[in-house]
């Protein structure tokens, strides 16, 4: 028997029977449809044959009814409003499936509302577990902004356990110091989503809190959804990234200063640690702006120092004047630093002169060999200093000006002082910020870079490449340098100049270098090594007496034990100072 046939011959059965029923073959078109089933659809029940089964009901899914082997049995669907639900019963032919029909059967109200239930309880299941396993905390409250629940996250960040919220209003648990503001009340009072930083008094924490109104069907806040973010760590982040760029900026200027440090060993030789701690004293006197007085021996370097600390400070692009006051006459002087109005003393210029301090103006003095200002002009210089203001001579208006000085001497300003050749008020004045350059003896470390560069500097001056015999270093490294750096410069200079050949050797040195020095080459022939070593020691510690006279003083020196140093002198006959 054929589908259709079948179909066709089960119709008056079924128009027989008070329920509706429908059948449908494998491809979803009605094949039978019984009068009560016609009359539930409003259509006469044969012009419901033939359609297909979805363009009648709207949820109805044939293709999940036959889906390949299996049979869907139960399914539910709509017709104008009502729904049915059905459960199919497969039609074989021969065990080849042709089609299903069904007993349509209306769902009453309650089984409605029970379906709708489950339907909820699945979702609230779904939704607590979302809420519970959110990182983020969740604080839900009611229009009142009663506390409903908040979730484990919150727990975890805020430190606050769900007890001591739930129930409670935000106005009451602001009250009662839990927090110090609350995005509910503002959500609440705005109607749109409001983010606020609060902070929870019990733990200290600092929280993101994003307040989301939940509107009812008439338009009003029936919830409140506040996400909670906790961002102390955040906060710590960002205060030590604060704290990185600041040490960043440290290290910029500190690596500037090295760059500065390499360039300016290119013009001056900064190498041993007095002068490093000198150099140090320089680049921080320059970004201040206080009197200086450069103390030290004659050619240590007073006036270099004085040229680091303008060319490093905010005066750098201002002029810097020097000015020696022992190389210009006393009765010039005075018309030299406050200059001096038309036709003020005869020999002057007719149109007048402005002074070094006028002409500093904005930048730096230099007053080199203070020591050597004459009394009267050092209460001139005084007035200049603690007024700022200068009155050129035959005026008698005075003018502002704006100077940093910064004033050398290699005499010792003290004693002028207390000897009255030096005014005590302007040695106080001047002496702000005391600075002593070491004489090249105390930073002997140093004497071999300064050989190296006077040589390359004189070698390029002349266009010469000379070279110096090592012994010579050992001879500079020995002699004492009374005029210091300079002396060591002019010697070099003279070496340079004068010596023949392309080495520079111990023999083209000045009598008093050389017998500073000690001669390996002395007639050691016809005698023992030990007596040899003998003789040696013997001259090492006649010239380290005559040097360092206590044998405490040698010990040192040579490194060696003051027993040791009493021991030898004693066996070569040698008497000294303990
Ligand atoms: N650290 C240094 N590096 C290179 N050259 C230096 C250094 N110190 C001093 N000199 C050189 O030594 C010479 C003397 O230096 P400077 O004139 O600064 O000394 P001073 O203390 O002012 O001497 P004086 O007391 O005689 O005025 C100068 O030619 C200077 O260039
Ligand atoms: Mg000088």
């Amino acid at each position: 028997m054929s589908a259709e046939v079948l179909f066709y011959s089960m119709r008056p059965v079924m128009d027989s029977i008070e329920k509706p029923i429908l059948a449908v073959d494998t491809q979803g078109t009605i094949r039978l449809c019984n009068t009560t089933a016609g009359k539930l659809i409003r259509l006469h029940k044969d012009d419901v044959l033939g359609l297909s089964v979805t363009s009648v009901f709207e949820t109805f899914h044939p293709q999940t009814l036959f889906r390949g082997t299996h049979f869907d049995l139960s399914q539910e669907f709509r017709i104008y409003d009502r729904r049915y639900s059905t459960n199919w019963a497969p039609i074989r032919i021969e065990k080849e499936l042709v089609g299903a029909f069904a007993i349509l059967q209306e769902t009453t109200e309650y089984d409605c509302m029970s379906s709708e239930l489950e339907r909820v309880k699945v979702m609230s299941r779904e939704l607590n577990a979302i809420i519970d396993s959110s990182f983020d905390g969740i604080y839900l409250t009611d229009s009142e902004s009663r506390t409903i629940r908040v979730n484990k996250a919150y727990e975890r960040i805020t430190g606050i356990k769900s007890h001591e919220v739930v129930g409670k209003t935000m106005k009451e648990l602001i009250k009662s110091g839990f927090y110090n503001e609350s995005a509910t009340l503002r959500v609440l009072r705005e109607k749109q989503p409001v983010t606020i930083v609060q902070n929870i008094s019990k733990t200290n924490k600092t929280i993101v809190v994003t307040g989301n109104p939940i509107f009812d069907d008439k338009g009003d806040i029936f919830r409140v959804v506040n996400n909670v973010r906790d961002v102390t760590e955040l906060n710590q982040l960002q205060k030590k990234l604060k704290k990185m760029e600041l040490l960043q900026s440290r290290y910029e200027t500190e690596l500037q200063q090295i760059r500065e440090k390499v360039d300016e060993q290119k013009k001056y030789v900064i190498k041993s640690k007095k002068m490093n701690v000198v150099y140090e004293t320089a680049l921080k006197l320059a970004n201040v702006d206080s009197t200086i007085l450069i103390q030290g021996e004659s050619g240590v370097g007073k006036e270099v120092f004085s040229e680091i600390v303008h060319s490093h400070g905010a005066r750098r692009k201002k002029p810097f004047i020097k000015i020696s006051c022992a190389a210009i006459p006393e009765n010039l002087l005075d018309s030299e630093l406050f200059g001096y109005e038309p036709g003020s003393f005869t020999g002057a210029n007719r149109k007048g002169r402005a002074g070094i301090f006028e002409l500093g103006h904005g930048g730096t003095i230099f007053l080199d060999e203070i020591g050597e200002l004459p009394i009267a002009l050092q209460v001139k210089l005084l007035r200049v200093l603690q007024q700022k203001e200068i009155t050129r001579i035959g005026s008698s208006k005075p003018i502002k000006v704006d100077n940093r000085i910064m004033a050398a001497t290699n005499r010792d300003l003290e004693k002028m002082v207390s000897k009255k050749q030096f005014r005590k008020d302007l040695f106080f004045r001047l002496n702000v910020v005391p600075v002593v350059i070491p004489p090249l003896r105390e930073r002997k470390e140093a004497i071999s870079s300064f050989i190296y560069f006077f040589l390359e500097k004189y070698n390029r001056k002349y266009g010469f490449s000379k070279q110096i015999a090592t012994e010579i270093i050992d001879a500079f490294v020995e002699y004492d340098w009374p005029g210091n750096v300079r002396e060591l410069e002019n010697m070099i200079e003279r070496l340079v100049v004068l010596a023949q050949g392309e080495i520079l050797s111990i023999d083209n040195l000045p009598g008093k270098l050389k017998s500073s020095t000690f001669s390996i080459a002395s007639p050691f022939e016809g005698k023992s090594l030990k007596e040899a070593i003998g003789d040696f020691e013997r001259k090492i510690l006649t010239a380290a007496i005559e040097k360092y006279q206590t044998s405490r003083k040698i010990a040192a020196a040579l490194g060696v034990n003051q027993s040791t140093i009493i021991r030898k002198a004693s066996r070569h006959g040698i008497s000294m100072r303990k």
